[in-house]
């Protein structure tokens, strides 16, 4: 939809933006800094093509903000951003070098009021560039350099927490669960869903990558247009957002949502919709914090896998506890994690 940069940050609350135009590729750069009460402005840096620009800042906009619950809920002294590079068509060798060595002068310009991490559309090997060339990059380094398998095993967690929660047992023998994006998150999340048993039914716009991990967890693949159809007792969303929404929900027949894409109800009442059709859903900045508390542990000297891995398998508790008090006060998870962000946004880490 196209509208004014004037109009999307007229409808976001955040502190502000930085928006910056790269004339060798017509890339348009964009960093929203929602939330600094914990820390300085934190989140990935996505790179994907907008049908126009200001779609590319409202992402960055609504991503940013879902970096804040995310950083609160997680409990790291880090504020809520994201980087948005709305490239023109893809990009690739020495233009795709080119334009990032100029975003790394950006994450430089701004000086450590945001930091960044990967995110959709950006790899391991873009990061490192960034980091050649710039101080303000999360993780990496040393340690792993993907924060996929973590995004994923804590994705997993959630999984087994809201079966726990929904069916009594998380059990996933027999169970099967729907992969919405074989990327990053998703094909690890495949592996690992596979082997404790469940069936894995996996798709991806790119239809040839989703059928590679169908093939090689034994799975099926599914028709990109087939997802929200498709019975299964999970559905997991690992790619873009605003799956959750009036048109998909009526459509869906799974027990339980958990996946890791961000920002997955196009609107609030999307999770009431939700909790009416009796379908439990894993807060999405919640189930998917696994990579950023991962590269933000990383960061404060955290470098042990183990310890990261432990960590992060933390999600599904506090998952149990989400979804007990949303039980115990009527209320959506959704509201009842939203809550918990907002105490400790506004009281800060040390009173938790
Ligand atoms: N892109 C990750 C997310 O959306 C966040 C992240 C931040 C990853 C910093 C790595 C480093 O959760």
């Amino acid at each position: 939809m196209q509208r004014d940069f004037a109009a999307v940050l007229e409808a976001w609350e955040g502190k502000g933006a930085f928006v910056g135009h790269d004339g060798p590729t017509g890339t348009w750069f964009f960093v929203a800094m929602h939330d600094d009460r914990l820390g300085p402005a934190t989140g990935g840096t996505r790179m994907r093509i907008y049908a126009d620009p200001s779609d590319g800042l409202e992402d960055a906009t609504r991503l940013a903000r879902g970096m804040s619950f995310k950083w609160a809920g997680i409990g790291l002294p880090f504020g809520g951003g994201k980087a948005v590079l709305a490239i023109p068509r893809p990009m690739e060798g020495e233009e795709r070098l080119g334009l990032l060595k100029r975003f790394a002068d950006v994450l430089n310009l701004l000086g450590g009021a945001f930091q960044t991490g990967e995110d959709l559309g950006t790899t391991p090997e873009d990061m490192a560039v960034l980091a050649s060339h710039s101080p303000y990059v999360v993780g990496g380094g040393e340690g792993p350099n993907d924060p996929g398998p973590f995004t994923a095993l804590g994705v997993f967690e959630g999984i087994r927490a809201a079966l726990r929660s929904k069916e009594g047992t998380d059990s996933l023998t027999g169970r099967s669960v729907l992969i919405q994006g074989a990327g990053d998150v998703g094909a690890p999340l495949a592996r690992m869903i596979a082997r404790a048993g469940a069936r894995v039914l996996i798709a991806d716009l790119n239809a040839a990558r989703a059928e590679q991990i169908a093939r090689e967890v034994d799975g099926s693949l599914i028709s990109a247009d087939q997802v929200y159809d498709t019975p299964c007792d999970v559905y997991a969303p690992c790619a873009v957002g605003a799956t959750l929404n009036a048109d998909t929900i009526p459509r869906l027949a799974c027990s339980v949502v958990a996946g890791s894409a961000n920002n997955q109800l196009l609107v609030d009442a999307d999770a009431d919709r939700l909790h009416e059709r009796g379908i439990l859903y894993a807060p999405d900045y919640v189930v998917n914090g696994g990579g950023a508390l991962a590269f933000g542990l990383m960061q404060r000297g955290v470098r042990d896998v183990a310890e990261l891995n432990r960590r992060v398998e933390g999600i599904g508790s506090a998952l149990d506890e989400i979804f007990h008090e949303a039980a115990e006060e009527g209320v959506t998870p959704a509201q009842a994690s939203d809550r918990r962000v907002q105490r400790i946004l506004e009281q800060g880490l040390a009173q938790q």
